[in-house]
């Protein structure tokens, strides 16, 4: 039977789920240009604003200029350059392991780690809301994948206990969970993982540079850095760069290096991006970093707690990713259109990125906001969500 994707395509658009690309002028900043009209920019992962830092653009001009603009192939092929080895030492340092490895993206990390830690015979055990790039990890392994309802840590007892000796045992979770800004219960989890041998992988792309003290991330939040056996971070979100990285033993990096077919298989990352993400590890340690997370925080506190006595359902959000739960995937984008001519950039997140029925708006702030411009956008969200009778 011939393909149609056309078919498919139509189909897409009459559920309400067809995506396109919105074209926006300009950086990832707190405002951009979109479609010829300037808007508030509250759906970017530059949570520290770092993205255009004059600190890093320095340390990728430098570093261009030094080694050039591309690796040529991957790091066992053509060698490993010093810029790989001082960042991967930089992040050893910052998550306190012994090691750690870069990847060319969080998709990459989480696809080629997975498979390289289980396989056939082992089982995986996954919360339900865990990123798209974990389930694909999960499935590529072709280890069993189980998956444990959101957070609740019963339930995952229940299924080790029901998994018990089949084979090697991971349980991997988002720390701040990408579209309900929630957090994975570490402590918990670190206890579970210990009671039952089992490794505990996270996966903080949201929590790292942003949660904790010192920007570590959500297990610095929980107290527990050395509870977790591997930790993947990204370096394009509140890094401001991009590619990903995994800190954890020198055994399993060394085991990394040889079975993650992402690692293995794929040319690495750039001078300017190892550069550029060295500075932001710099920035994030030093007073500066300490005044942007204090002050991302405190946007976030503010807009959440007032979206949520607007009566906006905010779900579990303790973060600087705020969604406001709509429900069906129409009125969804309907209510991102509304709010875009109102000057706020807010994209829906529909199925199959969240669950049938929680297509939501994903709020997200950067410390570079302004507090009057964020004053503004509540006005503006809570008087177009009382048009539509959205609250
Ligand atoms: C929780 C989580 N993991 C992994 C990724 C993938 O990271 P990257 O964008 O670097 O591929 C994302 C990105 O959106 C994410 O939210």
């Amino acid at each position: 039977m011939p393909v149609s994707y056309g078919e498919e395509l139509h189909r897409l658009r009459e559920d309400g789920l067809f995506r396109s690309m919105k074209r926006i002028e300009g950086g990832q900043g707190p405002r951009v240009m979109l479609e010829g009209r300037e808007v508030v920019h509250l759906c970017s992962n530059n949570y520290l604003g770092l993205a255009d830092h004059p600190g890093l653009k320095e340390a990728a001009i430098r570093a261009t200029e030094k080694y050039g603009v591309g690796t040529g192939a991957s790091r066992l092929v053509s060698g490993t350059m010093e810029l790989h080895v001082a960042l991967e030492k930089r992040l050893a340092r910052f998550k306190g392991t012994e090691c750690a490895l870069v990847f060319n993206s969080g998709y990459a990390a989480n696809t080629g780690v997975i498979p390289a830690l289980v396989g056939k015979g082992d089982v995986v055990f996954s919360d339900r809301l865990n990123h798209a790039s974990i389930v694909d990890g999960c499935l590529l392994s072709r280890a069993r994948m189980v998956r444990y309802p959101h957070r609740d840590t019963a339930a995952l007892r229940r299924l080790l206990d029901e998994h018990r000796g089949d084979g090697r045992c991971v349980i991997v979770t988002d720390g701040v969970f990408s579209m309900d800004g929630d957090l994975a219960p570490l402590a918990d989890l670190v206890a579970i993982k210990n009671e039952y041998g089992a490794l505990l992988m996270v996966d903080d792309a949201h929590g790292t540079g942003v949660l904790g003290a010192t920007g570590r991330g959500t297990a610095e939040h929980f107290s527990v850095m050395s509870g977790v056996d591997i930790h993947m971070g990204t370096l394009g979100k509140a890094l401001g760069c991009f590619g990903a990285f995994v800190a954890a033993s020198a055994e399993l990096v060394e085991y990394l290096v040889n079975r993650a077919r992402t690692f293995i298989f794929s040319t690495s990352l750039p001078p300017s991006v190892l550069a550029s993400a060295h500075a932001a590890l710099d920035i994030v340690d030093s007073t500066e970093g300490g005044a942007l997370r204090a002050r991302l925080n405190r946007h976030a506190d503010f807009m959440r707690e007032a979206l949520r006595k607007a009566g906006f359902d905010t779900l579990g959000s303790r973060t600087q990713i705020i969604p406001l739960l709509i429900g069906g995937a129409e009125k969804t984008m309907t209510f991102s259109s509304a709010l875009c001519e109102a000057g706020l950039y807010i994209q829906g997140i529909r199925p199959p990125t969240v669950p049938t029925g929680g297509s939501r708006l994903r709020c997200t702030l950067m410390a570079t906001h302004a507090e009057e411009e964020l004053a503004r956008v509540l006005e503006a969200v809570v008087r177009v969500g009382r048009r539509l009778g959205l609250v």
